[in-house]
């Protein structure tokens, strides 16, 4: 992939690209998809695109000319999905407090997955007018905030709060087609989605439930990512595992006919990279440093919690020295490594930042200066069509 991403970089910049810029490609998406579709997961299985982690109407076009659907979380979003042409049977609704703004955009037969009891007040008389075709999200056991894990996540019913909503939803005449859990992301290990499932059948049987669908929502590893300290996020994470869970799973729910996954990271981390170029550069107390266009403040937050892979674009050899990388910005903070790098990367000299593909640009920074270029490569790993398709923002 190396090689693959030095070519695209390359071909951007003869091109006219100016850095900091973006470069995604359909190709390793594609790649990607192709792993989970080899996975037996007993049913049919239906892969929405996560949109708010890759929010790039580019991939929308290429996904949806896949035939493909789209998972939504906002009204920016669904307005995104709906421009970039997605019809109502491909846009699922999820995500918490959509009171705020789905009436003003839903329609008739609108996929909805419900958050809450408060959701339900104020979209239940629309649900039932335009027949929704609606789910719950449970918030089981395994869902915890990863950084206090003592303390469980904001989403989804407890099985207390889903039982009522059940109850409800029947008398508006709206049976629960889907059961929906999105545990967090990044999971560790195979045996989180089994045990959420156990609670999820158990739930079903005591609600008398008979769901259509089970939707897994997102959560899987991505394969090249570090975390900060150095350790592969995948490393106890097996995809066979994890299928023969939701195979055992499926089995205590015949009425299940499509396991429906919103992988994020999993899907699109490997889609792209970050270029920037060295502006600048320092030696004090033994670090030498590279101050750069672009950087976490600006392009690339993921880098506090993880680690990516980081290289010059030219060919640099020679001794590697203890090298920190900074972005422009007036802040300590804003750094995207602390590695060994060639001693002879030099300033002009431009770096690319990798697997820059999943939630890169939804936590973009305007933090003293603009928005970066993007651009988008698909048709074929040697071949294809690259173009510049969003601008650096200017003053103006
Ligand atoms: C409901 C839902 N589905 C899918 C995802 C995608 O998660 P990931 O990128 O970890 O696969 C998220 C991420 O927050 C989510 O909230």
């Amino acid at each position: 992939m190396i090689s693959f991403w030095k070519w695209l970089a390359r071909e951007a910049l003869k091109q006219g690209a100016t850095t900091p810029c973006y470069v995604f490609s359909a190709e390793p998406v594609a790649e990607s998809l192709a792993q989970l579709e080899a996975l037996d997961f007993g049913r049919p299985a239906i892969h929405w695109l996560s949109t708010k982690t890759q929010p790039l109407p580019s991939l929308l076009g290429w996904w949806r000319g896949q035939g493909r659907p789209a998972e939504v979380v906002s009204e920016l979003e669904y307005r995104l999905v709906r421009e970039a042409g997605f019809d109502t049977e491909g846009i699922l609704v999820n995500g918490p407090a959509k009171h705020r703004w789905l009436p003003a955009v839903s329609g008739p037969g609108q996929q909805v997955n419900f958050d809450s009891a408060r959701e339900l007040d104020e979209l239940l008389p629309l649900a039932k007018r335009d027949r929704w075709r609606v789910g719950l999200r449970l918030c089981t056991a395994e869902e915890f905030d990863p950084e206090t894990p003592q303390f469980p996540t904001q989403f989804g019913f407890t099985p207390e709060e889903a039982m009522v909503a059940v109850r409800r939803l029947k008398r508006a005449g709206l049976a629960v087609e889907t059961l929906h859990f999105h545990l967090r992301t990044n999971i560790a290990e195979a045996g989180c989605y089994a045990r959420a499932l156990d609670e999820v059948s158990s739930f079903a049987t005591s609600a008398g439930l008979t769901p259509r669908f089970l939707d897994l929502g997102g959560g899987l590893p991505p394969r090249h990512a570090l975390s900060r300290g150095g350790k592969r996020l995948d490393a106890g994470f097996s995809l066979e595992k994890f299928a023969l869970a939701v195979r055992q799973a499926v089995k205590k729910f015949p009425s299940v006919e499509q396991v429906w996954l919103e992988n994020g990271r999993f899907v699109t981390a490997g889609s792209g990279v970050l270029v920037v170029r060295v502006l600048d550069v320092k030696a004090r107390r033994g670090l030498r440093q590279l101050i750069c266009d672009g950087g976490r403040t600006l392009n690339a937050l993921v880098s506090m919690w993880e680690q990516h892979e980081l290289l010059p674009l030219a060919q640099r050899k020679g001794a590697e020295v203890l090298t920190a990388v900074y972005g422009p910005t007036c802040m300590a903070f804003d750094q995207f490594a602390r590695k060994p790098l060639p001693a002879s990367i030099r300033a002009g000299d431009c770096l690319l930042w990798f697997d820059a593909g999943a939630y890169h640009l939804p936590w973009e920074t305007r933090f003293s200066h603009g928005l970066s270029e993007i651009w988008w490569h698909e048709g074929g790993p040697t071949t294809g069509q690259l173009a510049r398709v969003r601008a650096a923002e200017r003053f103006g």
